[in-house]
C-alpha cells in the first residue's frame, strides 16, 4: 500500500457527537482531542511524513466564551497526558498558525512541546492552531513584499519558493474531513493544488485507526495524474 506523506485532516463533528450523547460541546472536543492520540500514532505506525490537523480556525473565536476556553486549555490537557507517548514514539510536534493570540499559557505548553520535540525522526505531527489559509496567504505575501522593498530579494517569486512563506510549506497528499460536511473551511488552501479528497460521514471522535487505514485504501484506488497523462 502506498502511503500518502502529507495527510491534513479537518476534525470536524465534535459538538454533533456530543449532542447525540446528551453530553456537553466540551465533552466532544475531549474526546476529539484523545482521538489525536490515536490518530498520531496510527500515522506515525503507517510511515506518514506529516499530519496536519485542523485544531482551531481563525473563525473560531466566534464560538462562545465558553468553548474558546475550552479549546484554549486543551494542549495542555492534552500534553500533560500525552507528550511522554509521543516522545517514546519519536513523534515530532510542530504548530502551523498565529499562537501569539492565544492566552500565554497555552502558548508556554505548546512551545515547550515543540522545543522538547524538535529532534525526533518520526512522524511531524502539526496542530494547525488559529490557523486561516487566507491569512496565511496575506502573511506570505507581506513578508516577501517587505523583502523586495527592503531590496533583500528580486521580484521574481516562483510558486515552489513562495511557500517558504507560508505556515506549511509542503504540498497535501491527502486531505480528510470527517463528520459529513464537503468544505475546506479556509484550510491549507494553497497546499492542497493538487491533493486527493476524501469527505467521510464518520465524526471525528469515532475517526479511528481503522478509519485512517480505509482512507489510505481509497487513497490508493485513486489516479494522481498532477495534470499530466498516463
Ligand atoms: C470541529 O467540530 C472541531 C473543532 C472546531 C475543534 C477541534 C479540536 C479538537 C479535536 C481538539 C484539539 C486538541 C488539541 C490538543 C489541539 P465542531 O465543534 O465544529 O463540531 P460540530 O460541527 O458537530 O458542531
Amino acid at each position: 500500500m502506498k502511503i500518502p506523506e502529507t495527510v491534513a485532516i479537518i476534525m470536524d463533528g465534535n459538538g454533533r457527537w456530543a449532542k447525540k450523547r446528551g453530553l456537553p460541546r466540551t465533552a466532544g472536543h475531549k474526546k476529539g482531542a484523545d482521538m489525536i492520540r490515536e490518530i498520531g500514532l496510527a500515522a506515525n505506525e503507517l510511515g506518514i511524513k506529516k499530519l496536519i490537523l485542523y485544531a482551531f480556525s481563525t473563525e473560531n473565536w466566534k464560538r462562545p466564551e465558553e468553548e474558546v476556553g475550552y479549546l484554549c486549555k486543551l494542549p495542555g490537557l492534552f500534553f500533560d497526558r500525552y507528550m511522554k507517548e509521543l516522545m517514546e514514539n519519536n513523534i515530532k510536534v510542530t504548530f502551523a498558525g498565529e499562537l501569539d493570540k492565544f492566552p500565554q499559557e497555552t502558548q508556554n505548553v505548546v512551545n515547550k512541546a515543540v522545543e522538547q520535540s524538535k529532534n525526533n525522526t518520526g512522524l511531524n505531527l502539526c496542530l494547525a492552531i488559529n490557523y486561516g489559509a487566507q491569512r496565511e496567504i496575506t502573511l506570505g505575501i507581506k513578508k516577501y513584499a517587505q523583502e523586495v522593498v527592503d531590496n533583500k530579494r528580486a521580484n521574481d517569486l516562483s510558486e515552489s519558493e513562495f511557500s517558504k512563506y507560508l505556515f506549511v510549506e509542503e504540498d497535501i497528499d491527502l486531505m480528510i474531513r470527517t463528520s459529513g460536511e464537503q468544505r475546506l473551511s479556509n484550510f491549507l488552501l494553497w497546499q492542497v493544488a493538487y491533493a486527493e479528497f476524501i469527505f467521510t460521514p464518520v465524526s471525528w471522535p469515532e475517526f479511528d485507526k481503522q478509519c485512517l487505514i480505509d482512507c489510505i485504501k481509497e487513497y490508493n484506488e485513486r489516479d494522481r495524474r498532477f495534470g499530466g497523462i498516463k
